[in-house]
C-alpha cells in the first residue's frame, strides 16, 4: 500500500538490509540526546512505505554509532585533505557526506543497482558526488577515483556479507590500486557469522541474510597484514553505546580477557607505502 508522499520498498536479500540501518540511525538521529544529528536520514525514513518495527523490532543505538564513528574518521580525513576523496561502499540510504563533506571533497557512492535505484528516489548525484551502481567487488569503481588525490575509502556494513576469499582479493586489490589510502571497515566475530549462517531470525517477520565473513579481533591484524604485509597501521576504532544496559554490556564485553575477541569491531588500516 503506499499513500500519496511515500516511496513503495521492493528491497529484498542484502539490499533490503539497508532498511534495518536507516531504522536505527534514524531513530537515533530522532532523540535529543541522540549520538548523531541528521534530518534528511529522517525525512527519507518517513518517506519509505515500510514497517519498520515489524521487520526490525524497536531500534537501538548501533547503527547511529557506527554512523557517528565512520563520521569522526572522515571528518579528521576531510580536515586534512580537504580535497580528498572519499569511497563509500555498500552506502545505502546513508546520508554521511550531508554530515561530513565540504565542497572541495569528491564523494563516490557504490552500490548494487536497485539499491543505487532507492538511494538515487531521494539523492542525486552530481560532478562532486557521484553514485556507481555496481557491486563492490566489481573492480570497474576503481576507475572513478582520481589517482592525484588522497583517497579514503570504508564500507559500514558490507564485508561480512561477502565470502573471506571475495574479502581478500578486494583487500589485496585495493592495497595495490590505492598506496597510502585509509580504509575503515566493520566487521563481525566468527560465532555471529556462524549465527547469521542461513540467516539470523531477527523478528517473527524478519531474518537476515546469510553473513559468511566472520573473523575473532585478535586474528584480524595478523590476517590482513598475511594479505598485504605491507601495511602502514591498522588500528582498532571505538565502538561504545552511548546509553543504557548496552553501554555497560557493549564496553564490558570489549575488555573482559574472554570475549573481547569475539566482539563486533569496527578497524580503520593505512595501506603502505606512498607517503604514508
Ligand atoms: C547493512 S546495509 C548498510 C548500508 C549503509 N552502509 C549503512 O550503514 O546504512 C548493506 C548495504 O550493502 C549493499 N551491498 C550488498 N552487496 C553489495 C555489493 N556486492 N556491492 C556493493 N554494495 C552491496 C546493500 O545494497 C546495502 O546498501
Amino acid at each position: 500500500m503506499t499513500t500519496d508522499n511515500t516511496v513503495t520498498v521492493t528491497l529484498t536479500d542484502v539490499p533490503e538490509t539497508m532498511l534495518w540501518t536507516l531504522h536505527n540511525r534514524a531513530s537515533e538521529a530522532a532523540r535529543p540526546d541522540g549520538v548523531l544529528r541528521d534530518e534528511m536520514a529522517l525525512s527519507i525514513y518517513r518517506s519509505l512505505d515500510y514497517d519498520y518495527a515489524r521487520s526490525f523490532g524497536k531500534p537501538n543505538a548501533s547503527h547511529g554509532v557506527r554512523s557517528a564513528v565512520f563520521d569522526t574518521e572522515v571528518r579528521a580525513f576531510l580536515d586534512a585533505h580537504p580535497r580528498g576523496v572519499v569511497v563509500n561502499l555498500g552506502e545505502g540510504l546513508e546520508t554521511q557526506r550531508f554530515r561530513v563533506a565540504g565542497d572541495e571533497a569528491l564523494w563516490i557512492s557504490v552500490d548494487l543497482p536497485e539499491a543505487m535505484a532507492m538511494r538515487e528516489r531521494f539523492i542525486t548525484p552530481d560532478e562532486r558526488h557521484i553514485h556507481l551502481p555496481v557491486s563492490a567487488l566489481d573492480r570497474a569503481w576503481f576507475d572513478a577515483v582520481p589517482r592525484d588525490r588522497p583517497v579514503y575509502i570504508t564500507a559500514q556494513g558490507l564485508l561480512m556479507y561477502f565470502k573471506a576469499e571475495d574479502v581478500a582479493a578486494l583487500f589485496r586489490d585495493m592495497a595495490a590500486r590505492f598506496p597510502g589510502a585509509w580504509f575503515a571497515f566493520d566487521h563481525i566475530p566468527r560465532w555471529l557469522s556462524r549465527k547469521f549462517g542461513r540467516g539470523y531470525r531477527l523478528t517473527k517477520h524478519y531474518t537476515t541474510p546469510p553473513g559468511p565473513w566472520g573473523i575473532n579481533i585478535d586474528d584480524l591484524e595478523p590476517t590482513l597484514r598475511d594479505w598485504v604485509p605491507d601495511l602502514a597501521e591498522v588500528r582498532r576504532l571505538p565502538f561504545r553505546f552511548p546509553r543504557g544496559v548496552m553501554r555497560w554490556f557493549v564496553s564490558v564485553w570489549a575488555i573482559a580477557p574472554y570475549t573481547w575477541r569475539h566482539a563486533y569491531g569496527l578497524t580503520r588500516v593505512r595501506f603502505g607505502p606512498r607517503d604514508a
